[in-house]
């Protein structure tokens, strides 16, 4: 295939592009570098990478990228409540405009558009002792999954008027990647209490599903390989139903992992939005997809590095969105 991967140079991207050139196809990266473009060195000895340094608001630059693609992996994004709360006329401009210019472009040029979405547009369960699924309301809860459901909405809308469409509501995701996030909660914790041996932790009830970041990227070569007609116009949770976790648990599992005494500061919290247990039954089923890493993996991959002193400078600005 010839993959256009727009974010390539992001947590995800960086990962997704990496799998994919290993695989053989093609890859073209369009980002606008907003967190500086160290991850996509590692991709340059690959003959089938391109770089492309430009804005998915940029139409003309949108049409360069496109130009010999047979698939777009949409993944560019203001990502997370914090950054699009902090600049929400940026936010929507990209997580909207930018992705329809992006798929108005497209229109006509490639066969499949796949586009990130996430289960945060869940927003709180309606009932807290079961699990939504692709068919349950979403109650978008923050400007950055109220952008997700409007573009899903938006896209869905236009299957079939162009490129298949495929949305992948991921879980939260964890793990090591090129570009390193340590505003993930399972990433944050980990190397929080690796490096301070004590931790804060917000409303250790609530629920949310994890997905390790290698594992994220499986699934979107999961899309890609099955055929267009069981993809197009379809919903998927990208994660695997057994990884939901509450931050209890999550606190568990990282304390018995520590050699020296720790210190856990729980802050009761009585509601939180993102209260989600969430089926990935419906991916399971329908593309054999399952995750191969749990978050325990995860922790333990993440202490490594960490205990070798990879995140010594943990508080950079570079690891947070
Ligand atoms: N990380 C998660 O837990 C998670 C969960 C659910 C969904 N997602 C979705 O997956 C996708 C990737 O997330 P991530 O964690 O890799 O985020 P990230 O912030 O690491 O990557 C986003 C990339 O998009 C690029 N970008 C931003 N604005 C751009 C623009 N205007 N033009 C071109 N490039 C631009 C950035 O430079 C960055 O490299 C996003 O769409 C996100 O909403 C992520």
């Amino acid at each position: 295939m010839k993959v256009l991967v727009t974010g390539g140079a992001g947590y995800l991207g960086s990962v997704l592009a990496a799998q994919l050139l290993a695989e053989g196809h093609e890859v073209r990266v369009l980002d606008s570098l907003m967190h500086g473009g160290e991850p996509l060195l590692s991709l340059y000895p690959y003959e089938g990478f391109e770089f492309v340094r430009a804005d998915v608001r940029s139409a003309d630059a949108v049409d360069r990228a496109l130009e010999g693609r047979d698939v777009v992996v949409h993944l560019a994004a203001i990502v997370g409540d914090p950054a699009c709360k902090r600049e929400p006329d940026l936010a929507r401009a990209v997580n909207l405009e930018g992705s329809r210019t992006l798929f108005d472009r497209a229109r006509g040029r490639v066969d499949r558009f796949v586009v990130a979405s996430t289960c945060s547009n869940y927003g709180r369960m309606g009932d807290p002792s079961d699990y939504v699924d692709e068919e349950s309301p979403l109650s978008p809860l923050s400007l950055y999954a109220e952008t997700k459901v409007e573009l899903e909405l938006d896209l869905l809308g236009r299957n079939g008027d162009g490129p298949a469409v495929t949305v992948l509501r991921f879980a939260t995701l964890y793990g090591l990647s090129p570009r390193m996030r340590l505003d993930l909660t399972v990433n944050e914790f980990t190397v929080e209490l690796a490096s301070t041996k004590a931790l804060q932790v917000y409303g250790e009830q609530f629920w949310r599903p994890y997905i390790h970041v290698a594992d994220a990227a499986r699934a979107v070569r999961a899309v890609l390989d099955a055929p267009r007609e069981t993809v197009a116009g379809e919903v998927f949770n990208a994660g695997t139903s057994e990884e939901n976790y509450t931050k209890a648990n999550l606190i568990d599992l990282l304390v018995a992992r520590m050699d020296d005494d720790v210190t856990i500061d729980r802050v009761e919290v009585i509601e939180d939005p993102r209260d989600y247990r969430v089926s990935f039954g419906k991916i399971e089923r329908t593309l054999g997809f399952r995750g191969l890493r749990t978050v325990p993996d995860g922790m333990d991959e993440i202490l490594d590095a960490a205990r070798a002193g990879l995140f010594d400078d943990r508080a950079a600005s570079k690891y947070r969105n």
